[in-house]
């Protein structure tokens, strides 16, 4: 598996992501493919998702959310239903992982919005780690002009984080405060209806081959003769395939692709809902441990090659669903989960 794109000889767009991810290859060694695509996607200075909008017809992929607003106004009363199922007397706190251009919470807040019994009972709490999306977002939640948010948020320091855990915050349209967070950990507990649409297939995934050797790691190098990243396979057993492999007796696959984060955060879920009541819905493309090599990338709406001008194009791999129902059962009744 040679991806060959030559980096002295072409123009690639996101220079400084490539160099430092040759520096941290040439000091460290190969990189996880988890490593990769974590700094790919999130690099806070120039990841894939950090600077700019990459959503829609102008961007890399289209999302439900931004097709139709039925498809957030539906989860917001399928959140009201469930909601009325726990105690709609209980402030209710909507977490959503991920949110875009926060188009899926807006539609469904609006929707909420229409039952004024309990509008004000509702606040909303944002898992972001993208500058710019969270902008976006402000401004789509709140009605205010994008480039009056950008100019506000230019004058405050950076990395404040408040003593809530949010780093930032506003009131919504329809009169709801909403927060901004980092990481689900900063987010308050409570009752709390918890929504990931296309998120868990954008967090850090390892991949494993069956070998002659046994199972190895593939892992990200870079390829000086011929200038461009190219995947390797480690020697042997890794940290990663000893941490977070676990090849079933009947497994017919010789690759198989693992999403630690995803599982923790399917844990952290649980968790909160078991400790402070709520639901949850985990909305994403995916498989029941069967698929092999899912690994890919998306660039102007067509697949691109996830080594290729790495920061230009969304990564993304499938859940594996079957993983995250694992992650759940020590802490979440089989039948809980659907
Ligand atoms: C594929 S987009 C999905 C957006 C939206 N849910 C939708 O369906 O339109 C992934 C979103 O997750 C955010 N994101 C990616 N990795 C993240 C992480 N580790 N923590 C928090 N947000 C993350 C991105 O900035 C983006 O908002």
């Amino acid at each position: 598996m040679v991806t060959q794109t030559n980096y002295s000889s072409s123009a690639p767009s996101n220079v400084d992501l490539i160099r430092h991810l040759r520096a941290r290859i040439k000091s460290n060694g190969p990189l996880t493919v988890a490593e990769y695509m974590k700094e790919v996607l999130t690099n806070p200075l120039s990841g894939y998702y950090m600077k700019k909008d990459v959503f829609g017809s102008q961007g890399d992929f289209t999302t439900s959310p931004e097709i139709s607003q039925m498809f957030g106004e539906l989860v917001g009363i399928w959140c009201l239903n469930e909601w009325m199922h726990v105690d709609l007397t209980k402030k209710l706190q909507v977490v959503e992982l991920g949110p875009g251009r926060g188009t899926l919470a807006e539609d469904m807040l609006r929707a909420i919005s229409r039952f004024s019994d309990v509008r004000d009972s509702v606040s909303l709490h944002l898992v972001e780690v993208s500058p710019a999306l969270s902008d976006i977002q402000e401004s789509k939640l709140s009605g205010k002009n994008l480039d009056q948010i950008k100019a506000e948020a230019a004058t405050k320091p950076t990395e404040a984080v408040s003593e809530g855990g949010h780093y930032k915050q506003c009131i919504s349209k329809y009169g709801q405060p909403v927060f901004w967070y980092q990481s689900l950990q900063d987010v308050p507990h409570g009752l709390s209806c918890f929504i990931a649409h296309e998120f868990l297939d954008a967090l850090p995934i390892y991949k494993f081959q069956k070998t002659d050797r046994g199972w190895c790691e593939v892992m990200v190098n870079f390829d000086d003769d011929n200038s461009c990243f190219k995947f390797v396979l480690s020697p042997g057993a890794t940290v990663a395939s000893t941490a977070f492999l676990q090849v079933a007796p009947d497994e017919t696959r010789d690759h198989i692709e693992v999403c630690p984060d995803a599982g923790q955060i399917v844990q952290e879920l649980c968790k909160r809902i078991l400790s402070h009541q709520g639901f949850a819905l985990l909305a994403d493309y995916g498989h029941s441990a069967e698929k092999t090599d899912t690994f890919r990338a998306f660039k102007s709406h067509q697949l691109h090659d996830v080594l290729v001008d790495p920061g230009t194009a969304d990564l993304t791999a499938d859940v594996d669903f079957t993983y995250l129902r694992n992650m759940t059962e020590p802490t979440v009744p089989a039948q809980n989960v659907i």
